[in-house]
Order: C-alpha cells, then structure tokens, then sequence
C-alpha cells in the first residue's frame, strides 16, 4: 500500500486569516436561518477540541512514516487545522460573551471526548476517526458550497465567511487523512468504522450543541422553529446522502470528488488578492464566482 498519486503540494496553502466578527453579532447571525444558525455555533463549538485531536493524531503519523511526498502533506495539512481552530476559538469565545450559558459545558464535554479518544483510543482508531471525519467534512464542503445562497444569503459576512473559508480548506486538504490511511493501514472496514464512529459522534454532540443553544433562544419549544429545524434538516440529509453511499463505497477516493467550481475560484482569488479575500461580500453569495468585501478584514 502506498500514496498512488502524489497531491498538488503547489496547489495547497496554509493562509494565516482572521475574521472580525461586529460588536453587534448575534448567536442567530442569518435571522432568516436561526436554526443553521445554532446548527453551525454547535458545530464551531467542537472545532478547538477535535482539530487538535486530528492534528495529534497526524503527528503520531509523521513519526511511523518517511515518505517525503506523505510528510510534506500532512504538514500543510496541520498548519491548516491549526489555522481552523484558532478562529473558532474567536467565534466561540463571542457565542459565550453573548450570554449562552450552555457553552462551557457543551465545550467540557467535547473537550473531555477528545481527550479520552487520544488517550484510550489505539492509534488505528485515531486515523480512522480522522479520515471519517474528513470524508464527512468534504461531503459538507460541498453541500455547503452548492447550497451556500440559501443557508448563508441574508446572513452574517464574517460567520459565513468563517465557516466557507473553513470549508474551502477541507475541500483542498481532501486527500491528507485519506493517503495518512492508506499507507499507514488502508482496511476497508476500519475506513467504514472510523466514518461511522466520527459521524455518529459528531451528530450526537451537534444536536446536542444545537439543542441547547435553540433552548436558550426559547425556539425548541416553538412548533414552527421545530418545523423549520426538521425541514433543514431533511434538506441537508437529501444532498449528503448520495456523497455518503460514495464514501462507502471499496473503492472511494477522494482524488475521485471533483472540486466545486466556487472553491476553485476561491482558491484563485486569494492568490491573487490575499488575506482580506477571505471577507466575502454577501450581496453576491449566490453567484458563479465568490466576491470579496470592499472592507479590509
Ligand atoms: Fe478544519
Ligand atoms: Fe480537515
């Protein structure tokens, strides 16, 4: 078992971004979507703790390999995770100053899971979690991208642009944990387990997460909040379950997941314009090619 394909090395960065959220910033900042909303502020919540468990993992990698090609990927592949988890640390540092008193015991909770999955955990586990978790996190990227006018349109500029720039990312460093298994251990049954084990656990913290946060905000009692959340919900299992049936999937490669269009231009324009490219402008969320905000992030 090796690394087939060497990845574009040339191609993936890691870019020192930061958002800036506004002083007025609300834990609903898409009012039209107030349960993506939670759904995502559950989701950042896990960020600080599972990408560090991601990034420990792909060390514990670094030392049982010396391919050259494997080593350099997982590097930019760190620095990238690192990248991720720090502005959600700013993002959720602002959910907590809100007034969410759910939020230190949700962020305990996950801080306790990944500590016991380092600790207790075999290493095999560990990478598996790791390439089901990014397996799950590029299905998202793209559901994300395809689906971004409706689920970010209306809706906060610095949140959405957290959250797409985070995805982005996870579009480009698609093939890291995927070639860390491969060469490392590459049993069909272990991807499926890991993919299993790190949605299953996902899901659980983010409703959870979401849950919490909407009973707050006094909606998980409100008939049409529930409504909207279940509809959302739906909406989002119809366009990730055909990904899902890839990923299961023998022969599932991520080489094989052609990029997004959008991501592409992404990509594009922040080599050409840099760092303040990754502030998008919302008033043209939905079209072809992603637009930056006139105002220095
Ligand atoms: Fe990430
Ligand atoms: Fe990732």
């Amino acid at each position: 078992m090796g690394v087939t394909k060497p990845f574009d090395a040339q191609r993936m960065q890691v870019r020192r971004v930061r958002f800036r959220f506004p002083d007025g910033l609300r834990g609903i900042w898409n009012p039209k979507r107030p349960e993506f909303s939670h759904l995502v502020n559950a989701g950042s919540l896990a960020m600080p703790y599972l990408e560090p468990y991601l990034i420990e993992t792909m060390r514990q990698a670094l030392a049982r390999t010396d391919d050259p090609s494997l080593i350099s990927e997982i590097d930019l592949y760190i620095g990238q995770e690192a990248t991720h988890f720090r502005q959600h640390q700013q993002f959720n540092k602002r959910l907590a100053e809100m007034g969410y008193k759910s939020v230190p015991r949700l962020e305990s909770v996950l801080k306790a899971d990944y500590r016991a999955f380092a600790r207790q955990k075999s290493f095999a586990f560990n990478l598996a979690y790791a390439e089901g978790f990014e397996a799950m996190a590029l299905a998202i990227g793209h559901m994300l991208i395809d689906d971004r006018a409706h689920l970010f349109g209306d809706g906060d500029a610095a949140v959405a642009s957290l959250i797409l720039w985070h995805f982005v990312e996870e579009i480009e460093h698609k093939c890291a944990t995927y070639d860390v298994f491969k060469a490392l251990d590459g049993r069909y049954r272990w991807r499926i387990w890991g993919l299993i084990a790190a949605t299953a656990h996902i899901m659980t913290r983010t409703r959870q997460g979401y849950r919490a946060l909407m009973i707050e905000d006094g909606m998980w009692r409100d008939w049409r909040s529930r409504l909207a959340l279940y509809a959302l919900l739906l909406r989002i299992f119809v366009q990730l379950a055909p990904r899902f049936l890839r990923i299961l999937m023998p022969g599932y490669d991520p080489r094989q997941v052609a990029d997004p269009a959008w991501a592409r231009s992404w990509w594009a324009r922040y080599g050409e314009t840099g760092p303040e490219f990754a502030m998008l402008d919302m008033r043209h969320i939905a079209g072809t090619e992603p637009v930056a905000s006139e105002v220095v992030a």
